[in-house]
């Protein structure tokens, strides 16, 4: 190398490094869910992508990964712990490999709407289970909604007992188990990815959920009977990795929190006008008959299913 050359390199050494440095390319956030985009989860998720990058486009970029296309929930779960991606808003079913607390969201019939849903994730309790396994590297950022769970099966039923012998499709969860187990149904644990198939296969004959995911992933398609149960809750919480939280500044943490509360807001409003419509789309569908129950039959499906409340009492506290 001649002089001159290495005169140059030494004038231009800083140049590099600092346009290197000013260059440097934004860190991507994974975010990971199991719906599709047209959902309230999916929704929430595209908006929280806009506002991070309208806002600190130069810092980070959000990848959204909807309909299992990286992974389930379970894993995200897991993956969430140990940092590998850095967003999910897993059900709230998903969470007891962590923590028995948030089984309380399972337990049938406890709330009659999801204002009482609001109201229970706004008190001091609600808020404190947000944080209360960020020592295990999750940290919840916020509740979201989806809706109230509704039953389907492939053979018509109005009452607790006309589900007995039928296969369930639910969340791997104790509670949701024993649900079943008290209606004499086989409860079957499954991803939600694969609920479809198996319906269409006839490998399970039921399953619960709210009326955007019924709608969504085409349930109705192979379960041609419905009730109006409102008998459980599917909500979720948006949850990050506790280091990589505490390794922003205090300013971006500032401006997640603001680009969470906006996209929860909205996806909580997708939420609310799409199980009314979904299930506005769904009640009129020539293949499907859509019972509402009678007080009395509630009451009966009420009895059914309580006494899980005294059960869980002990765990949940
Ligand atoms: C399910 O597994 O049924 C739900 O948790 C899917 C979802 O994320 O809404």
């Amino acid at each position: 190398m001649t002089l001159l050359s290495l005169r140059w390199l030494r004038l231009a050494l800083p140049c590099v490094l600092v346009a290197g440095f000013a260059s440097a390319e934004p860190q991507t956030l994974i975010f990971s869910h199991v719906v599709s985009e047209n959902t309230p989860k999916g929704k929430m998720a595209l908006m929280f992508k806009s506002m991070i990058e309208r806002r600190m486009g130069d810092q980070f970029q959000v990848e959204i990964y909807p309909n299992t296309e990286l992974m389930d929930d379970d894993e995200a779960v897991d993956a969430i712990a140990e940092g590998r991606i850095h967003f999910a808003a897993p059900s709230l079913s998903k969470f007891q490999n962590y923590t028995t607390q948030l089984m309380v969201y399972d337990l049938p019939f406890l709330f009659a709407d999801m204002d009482a849903v609001e109201r229970f994730q706004g008190s001091t309790a609600g808020q404190a289970l947000l944080t209360h396994m960020s020592e295990d590297g999750i940290l919840g950022l916020s509740y979201l909604h989806n809706g109230l769970k509704q039953l389907t099966a492939s053979r018509d039923f109005s009452l607790p007992e006309d589900l007995a012998g039928l296969r369930f499709r639910i969340i791997a969860s104790d509670v949701l188990q024993k649900q079943f187990e008290l209606l004499n149904a086989e409860p079957v644990p499954m991803a939600f990815s694969q609920v479809y198939q198996a319906l269409a296969d006839n490998d399970i004959q039921g399953q619960e959920n709210t009326w955007s995911n019924i709608y969504s992933q085409a349930f109705y398609e192979h379960q041609s009977f419905m009730m109006q149960s409102n008998h459980g809750v599917l909500d979720y919480m948006v949850i990050t990795n506790t280091d990589f939280w505490n390794s922003l500044t205090a300013d971006q943490q500032q401006e997640f929190r603001f680009a969470m509360e906006m996209s929860v807001k909205y996806g909580n409003a997708v939420a609310l006008a799409k199980n009314q419509n979904d299930r506005a789309a769904i009640a009129s569908m020539s293949g499907v008959t859509l019972h509402e129950p009678t007080m009395e039959q509630l009451a009966q499906w009420q009895n059914a299913m309580k006494p899980l409340w005294q059960e869980y009492e002990p765990q949940i506290g």
